[in-house]
């Protein structure tokens, strides 16, 4: 796994159409020479019984016991001006050592010098406006996952913020920046945990991968009035897997390691990256102290391409605590819903509230990871040490708003389809049989109108659409599954499955994407273009 990858295009590249695509060629030539003849069954063989679609990479360092240290929580980010109507907030982009596992210092690629990135909080219908300033070796282009943001603030893939004027002509055609870039977020939307990442094209994988990644909590009148748990009894909590080299560094199998070209992965990771590690907001297998109190955590699956299945297991006890769903991607749910275990694919939120009240100080409650094995089976343990007093009732009626989109006011079904498919004879990813070209549309909508899109799949695709969340009409295995409440922004497409979604696209009118949300497809052409007009 150390060997170095063969990055020279091969003899075949097609002759480039646009800068885009100059680039794009270069993914299958690289990728060919380590993927020959495994063409079109790339990767696959192991993943038959998985529970995540990707191949797991092995440390090189030996991993450290799990529960060695506290978790933190990503700072919260202060504004640096709440004039106008807005908060307005400024983020460095830059690397800096963390210690992600105890006693190695791993260079990550940091928002504002944490990772995850500070944790931005504002509220529904407030102005934010966050300034980003490049100072990575790369072109970077950050997108606010779940936001409901006009098209020139969305993060499209080609939108590039370049690290300096050297990189001018670079741009894949997007409307580019160098240096600096001020990202405006209108917020009309529902109080809900959203998230910032990095978005470049053919190269989101490694950035985020690398640390780019970080919070953006929206809140509203109607949560607030609901006082539910807050202050340290409010956890936002970001699973991600990662591997680590000899110098406990990040691993990942890029075949330009630094990130230029060509872009892609090394053969047989092409169907998801999967790490050895678990992290919970940046710290390996952290513990954290809790007290005999209602708490509510904001999960968020940061992970490239792990599905994960959690159960909060109570040492000594034959059952587990419950895990009490409140909300979901974009929001309160209409009332709370009980769960043994939560199964999260990547880029899903789920807000959940766990009650502590029932054990006593010294208790030791193990978040495992059904979907994992052996290193990747435990998340984090809560210890409970402080015995208090705590009234607070889990309320019986969330959301007294929640809307139910209905299929009567649906002008039209579309099929989307999300397969591997060799592009130009190599491995790739692709939404209705077609590699991701900005110039290509899949849909035209109309502003304020609503459809059902059926998405179909071969293997784990979590589909992610932009600007709109939707509702779960149904899957081919039934109705809506269990985690398929609420409105969402993904949804865990799992193996040969077709689920049925409604979308109203309300928000702004102009170009956006819908991608698989497993990075190293949407890197490897997993995303397609809608218009809405
Ligand atoms: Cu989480 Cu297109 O993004
Ligand atoms: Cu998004
Ligand atoms: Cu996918």
């Amino acid at each position: 796994m150390n060997e170095s990858a063969p990055n020279e295009p091969g003899p075949n590249e097609p002759a480039p159409r646009h800068p885009g695509l100059s680039r794009r060629a270069a993914i299958g030539a690289g990728a060919g020479v380590l993927a020959a003849g495994v063409l079109g069954v790339p990767a696959l063989a192991g993943w038959r019984g998985q529970s995540s679609t990707g191949t797991q990479l092995r440390s090189e360092i030996p991993l450290p016991p799990p529960f060695q240290r506290p978790m933190v929580l990503p700072p919260v980010l202060t504004p640096s001006s709440r004039a106008d109507g807005a908060d307005l907030y400024q983020l460095r982009q830059y690397p800096v050592p963390v210690e992600v596992v105890p006693g190695y210092r791993t260079t990550a690629w940091t928002y504002g010098g944490t990772f995850p990135g500070p944790t931005i909080r504002s509220r529904a219908g407030r102005r934010t406006i966050v300034e980003h300033t490049n100072e990575l070796p790369v072109p970077t282009v950050v997108h606010l996952h779940g936001g409901v943001t006009p098209p020139e603030d969305d993060g499209y893939p080609t939108d590039l913020i370049l690290p300096d004027e050297t990189w001018q002509g670079y741009g894949h055609g997007g409307d580019t920046t160098v240096r600096t870039r001020s990202y405006e977020y209108p917020l009309q939307q529902r109080g809900a945990t959203l998230w910032y990442h990095d978005h470049r094209m053919d190269f989101t994988g490694p950035a985020v991968w690398r640390g780019l990644a970080g919070f953006h909590l929206v809140t509203d009148p109607e949560e607030e009035r609901l006082d539910l748990p807050h202050g340290e009894r409010e956890l936002p909590l970001a699973l991600m897997d990662r591997a680590f080299d000899t110098q406990g560094q990040f691993l990942y199998p890029s075949l330009d390691p630094g990130l230029i070209d060509p872009p892609g992965v090394r053969h047989p990771y092409e169907s998801g990256m999967l790490g050895d590690v678990i992290l919970v907001n940046g710290r390996a297998w952290p513990y954290h102290q809790v007290d005999t109190a209602l708490y509510r955590l904001r999960f968020l699956n940061a992970s490239n391409a792990r599905r994960y299945r959690l159960r909060f297991e109570v040492d000594g006890e034959e059952v587990d605590l419950p895990i009490i769903q409140i909300g979901s991607d974009h929001g309160l749910l209409a009332g709370p819903v009980r769960h043994e275990a939560l199964t999260l694919a990547p880029a899903e939120r789920f807000d959940v509230l766990v009650d502590f009240r029932s054990l006593r100080p010294g208790a030791q409650v193990r978040v495992v990871n059904d979907l994992g094995a052996g290193s990747t089976a435990d998340v984090m343990r809560f210890d409970v040490t402080r015995q208090v007093s705590d009234e607070r009732a889990v309320p019986d009626m969330l959301s007294t708003r929640l809307e139910r989109l209905r299929v009567a006011d649906a002008v039209r079904t579309r099929a989307m389809t999300f397969r591997s498919q060799p592009i130009d004879g190599m491995h790739g990813w692709v939404v209705n049989g077609r590699p991701f070209d900005p110039d290509v549309t899949h849909a035209t909508v109309e502003l304020g109108s609503t459809e059902i899109w059926e998405l179909t799949g071969d293997f784990h695709h979590p589909v992610h659409l932009h600007l709109s969340p939707f509702q779960v009409l149904g899957r081919s295995t039934g109705g809506p599954g269990p985690f398929d409440a609420g409105w969402k922004d993904t949804i865990d497409l799992r193996p040969a499955e077709t689920a049925r979604i409604i979308v109203r696209f309300d928000g702004y009118r102009g170009r956006y994407v819908f991608h698989c949300h497993n990075l190293e497809h949407e890197d490897m052409m997993m995303m397609a273009n809608f218009d809405v007009v």
